[in-house]
């Protein structure tokens, strides 16, 4: 997937790099306030499948949040303790009135005793339960049971719940996770929802706070040769990418829990440095940091991958936005902005088997080019101030994990076509979003001239759902305009798109689903506001012809 980085590198105003406003003129973008609701930022917290499987009691769940404090896991951020499968009773029973039951050998006390022993140290508590007929592990599923489950849960003292997807009917998935979601609400307690159902589902991101977009992850770097379980490290990375436009607070996508440490335990043969990666690329792309080793044992170098305040940081940046991957590429280079004026958190990866030299151009990450502050949050280190880039000698599978502090590309002045702008942030269904063509392939540049219903465009921007541009105004400009539909050529007809503009946070325009040859004009006011988001969501059905064209996509601003 490419992104920002051939076209961004070849616009007029990047050519003047540099520059940022002119004196005098408030750079006054950032920062943002926090989003409100139960995840505002990706949840951070602890769950026992990924090494512990069905082994786990009441005294074992106890430790492991002693060692939550203990260890320094709580002071870095993390707070949920979650009990995965097989708390409760082997076999599909409930009790006589019909509500689930822990397992009274495992939990004699119950559930609630542990919620209270978790609150005590001042964390929270997480549970597993399912839509279908049985959980994975072959305990009693919810289908059925979903109000009394939610007010059981409730009445425990749970905070997250995480609601998995075995035995059950695919007719019913949307309709299930939507229920429990509301059950929960009504609940009255506030509790986290994961969606846990394997795979990217656009409903998932207004049911649940977190949707899991993959399979299984394992405790490998890559898949076994020969596997049937594609199940790793670097297929979550890159199952997960391809939904970036779709994550933000309270709906994270969720490439599922960390491995980082388990491999010291002897399970898998994973290496500090490739645990480094995972961490890192799991922070910038704003993945919920559920950790899923052994908290009471260890090592130093596990717990500084898993404790590193700077790279937490960027995890938890409140402007939400999950990194992306400017071109696939062995080496690469991932991004996002942060909630600073001209910061960019940036991940130089080499997923390749030698040491390679990464650059990063300060323009490919949405930046005005020039001098930038650069930052290894790895080492905890200032490296100096850069010209235009920034080049690491990246060890095989290891990362640089940096933070870049530059100038904001100059605001739009004038009557500005989009095409002509530097966005802040930029993530695309196919390669990166086209200025002044269609979404072709998976090259920059690879369109054909803009065609909307009848028309032709000379000017604006070619997307392919989930796509999502951001651009700053500076408070400076008063309206935008476009017309939007389906890429008559490049869609040839096909696919449903939906095209969505905001800015800060409200939404301006909103196309509902287009299919066809539909065009629709967007003319909104953009007074005061300080950010323009331009989102093509694929209206539910993930057709891979949702070529969307912005036509004459424009702002009006002060001069
Ligand atoms: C599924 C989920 C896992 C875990 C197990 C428990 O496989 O995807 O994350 O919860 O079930 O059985």
């Amino acid at each position: 997937m490419r992104s920002l980085a051939f076209a961004l590198a070849t616009t007029m105003f990047a050519a003047c790099g540099g520059s940022s406003d002119p004196p005098g003129e408030v750079d006054d973008d950032f920062p943002l306030p926090l989003a409100t609701g139960l995840s505002p930022t990706p949840p951070m917290g602890w769950n026992s499948w990924n090494k512990f499987a069905c082994n786990i009691n009441a005294t074992f769940v106890k430790s492991i949040a002693d060692a939550m404090v203990a260890s320094g896991m709580k002071d870095a951020g993390y707070q949920y303790i979650n009990i995965d499968d097989c708390w409760s009773v082997e076999g599909a029973a409930r009790a006589a009135d019909g509500s689930l039951q822990a397992d009274a050998v495992r939990f004699p006390q119950g559930i609630a005793a542990v919620a209270d022993y978790v609150h005590g140290l001042g964390l929270k508590l997480g549970i597993y339960g399912d839509r279908g007929a049985e959980t994975c592990g072959h305990r009693a599923g919810s289908e059925g049971f979903e109000a009394q489950d939610a007010m059981t849960f409730a009445s425990w003292g749970v905070d997250y719940v995480k609601w998995d997807n075995c035995a059950s009917k695919p007719e019913l998935i949307q309709q299930q996770y939507q229920l429990m979601r509301d059950e929960l609400e009504a609940s009255g307690r506030p509790m986290v929802f994961s969606v846990c159902a394997w795979s990217f589902y656009e409903w998932a991101i207004r049911a649940g706070h977190l949707q899991r977009t993959t399979t299984d992850i394992r405790d490998t770097w890559i898949a076994a040769a020969g596997s049937t379980d594609s199940g790793s490290i670097m297929t979550s990375l890159k199952t997960n990418r391809g939904f970036a436009a779709y994550g933000g607070p309270n709906h994270w996508n969720d490439p599922d829990m960390l491995e980082v440490g388990n491999s010291d335990n002897g399970i898998g043969p994973v290496t500090a440095t490739e645990y480094q990666s995972h961490f890192s690329l799991w922070a910038i792309t704003a993945a919920p940091l559920i950790a899923g080793n052994d908290l009471r044992s260890m090592t130093d170098t596990t717990k500084a991958i898993l404790t590193n305040a700077e790279i937490i940081a960027i995890n938890q940046d409140a402007l939400g936005l999950q990194g992306v991957q400017l071109r696939d590429a062995e080496q690469s280079v991932w991004t996002k902005p942060l909630n600073e004026n001209g910061a960019r958190a940036v991940v130089l990866f080499n997923e390749g088997a030698v040491v390679a030299d990464i650059t990063v151009t300060f323009t490919d990450i949405g930046l005005a080019g020039g001098s930038a502050k650069v930052r290894d949050l790895q080492a905890h280190a200032d490296l100096g101030t850069f010209r235009n880039s920034y080049t690491a000698s990246v060890p095989s599978h290891a990362t640089a994990t940096l933070k870049v502090i530059g100038s904001e590309p100059p605001r739009p002045r004038g009557t500005a076509f989009l095409s002509e702008l530097t966005p802040i942030y930029a993530a695309n269904g196919l390669g990166p979003v086209e200025r002044d063509l269609s979404n072709g392939g998976a090259d920059p540049g690879d369109g054909v001239p803009i065609k909307i219903g009848g028309t032709t465009y000379a000017k604006g921007l070619g997307m392919s759902a989930p796509s999502a541009a951001i651009y700053r105004l500076g408070g400076k400009c008063t309206r935008f305009t476009a017309s939007v539909g389906l890429d008559a050529t490049s869609s040839g007809g096909a696919g449903t798109v939906r095209f969505q503009a905001f800015a800060d946070g409200d939404m301006l325009f909103d196309s509902a689903t287009m299919t066809g040859n539909a065009s629709m004009s967007v003319d909104v006011s953009l007074v005061g506001k300080r950010r323009l988001k331009l989102l093509v969501t694929n209206a539910e059905d993930g057709s891979a012809l949702d070529r969307a064209s912005w036509g004459d996509a424009k702002v009006e601003c002060e001069p």
